[in-house]
């Protein structure tokens, strides 16, 4: 695609995360041009835009200018759902980091709402859209594992309190490990396996307070307000079940493990907090995993992958795989988790969503 085709793209949120979709947005992928960065904090945008060579503008600015069609929206999980609605109501389609929203409200009101202004809404995480994860598609499509039967994971860590001088919010309602990262799990199996009919949760918080490990603030207590330990049940519609578990309250070193298991063999999936490998099989009868080279590139961070698909969907007229319905799922699976937890019942989850088609060639937005 030539750059007089390319999708404006307008970022809001100039925080920690948005120097590598910048990167990547201005650098990567031809397919996209950045036509503004905004943030509530006008310097933040100033910084972001003098070092990317786009321009600074207000949060209005960028949603009036008529040659954005995509708001990518960078902001704190809490002001997700309010300026998602704000672009959508301007006209714009939507990527949001995740998740989504923090309430499944605010999810669904905006996917109803870009239903009836008749645009998209899009949403991280894009992992699954890296060469690691779509390997996995391409062996389970191929039939390498047989029929899905089970799926686990683990993320596993102490917490970030420990490197993060303002880890707040990760104690708060919408925050904890299943919140933070939930995502990048529940996306890379709702992309293989399709969406959750039920789930069952367990959750609990061992620690009622954290000491801040980094920063100006090392050594202040804050109190957690939020389950910190979250075992989660996936019942997929399509038949396997899953299980999940996410800590923040446990000594590993951030250990990450996505199995998927099959009739005839079972297949390591890659960390899915990354676009890269490794993927690996292990078929019936045999003791050893048997690495498996990558199918696809784009394994370095390639954070806007899913930008760049939506943009690419526009133009075709056809479906983007990082989808607002696919994000909404998640966030029901994970209230719907934290509510089988707490009142003792399993959930069913009423959302559902298309799976996301396969990558058929190397790269997205070239
Ligand atoms: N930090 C990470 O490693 C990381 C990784 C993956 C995803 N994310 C996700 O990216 C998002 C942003 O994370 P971050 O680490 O960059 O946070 P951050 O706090 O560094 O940046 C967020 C920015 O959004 C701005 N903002 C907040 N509300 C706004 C509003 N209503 N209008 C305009 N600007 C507003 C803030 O001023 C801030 O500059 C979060 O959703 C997070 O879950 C973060």
């Amino acid at each position: 695609m030539t750059r007089s085709d390319s999708v404006g793209v307008g970022v809001i949120g100039a925080g920690y995360i948005s120097s590598i979709y910048l990167e990547n947005l201005c650098d990567r992928f031809d397919n996209v041009q950045v036509l503004g960065v905004a943030d509530l904090v006008p310097d933040r945008a100033r910084a972001q835009a003098d070092r990317f060579s786009v321009r600074a503008m207000t949060v209005e600015e960028l949603l009036e200018h008529p040659d954005i069609e995509i708001v990518v929206n960078l902001t704190v999980p809490a002001a997700h759902g309010h300026v998602g609605l704000q672009a959508i109501e301007a006209g714009k389609a939507i990527y949001n980091e995740k998740p989504l929203a923090v309430t499944q409200a605010d999810a669904h009101r905006m996917l109803d709402l870009a239903r009836q202004r008749g645009v998209r809404v899009g949403a991280a995480p894009d992992t699954f859209l890296g060469g690691g994860l779509q390997t996995a598609r391409s062996l389970l499509d191929d039939g390498a594992i047989g029929t899905p039967v089970a799926a686990t994971g683990a993320m596993l860590t102490p917490g970030h309190e420990r490197w993060h001088p303002n880890p707040d919010f990760y104690y708060q309602p919408g925050g904890g490990p299943l919140f933070d990262m939930g995502p990048y799990y529940l996306t890379a199996l709702l992309s293989l396996l399709g969406p959750v009919a039920r789930v069952s949760g367990t959750a609990s918080t061992s620690y009622g307070e954290r000491t801040i490990g980094s920063g100006p603030r090392t050594g202040e207590t804050i109190t957690v307000d939020t389950p910190t330990h979250v075992v989660t049940s996936l019942e997929f519609a399509s038949g396997p079940v899953g299980s999940l578990i996410t800590s923040f309250d446990v000594h590993d070193t951030c250990g990450s493990s996505l199995i998927l298991y099959g009739t005839t063999g079972s297949m390591r999936l890659p960390d899915p907090n990354t676009f890269d490998g490794p993927v690996e099989l292990l078929r019936v009868g045999a003791d050893t995993w048997e690495p498996v080279p990558l199918r696809f590139g784009q394994t370095e961070n390639c954070r806007g992958l899913g930008v760049s698909d939506l943009a690419e969907s526009l133009r075709a007229g056809s479906s983007h795989r990082a989808s607002g319905d696919m994000a909404a799922h998640v966030v029901d699976i994970m209230h719907g988790t934290l509510d089988s937890a707490a009142h003792g019942r399993r959930v069913s989850i009423a959302s559902t969503f298309d799976r996301p088609s396969p990558l058929v060639s190397q790269e997205i937005g070239h």
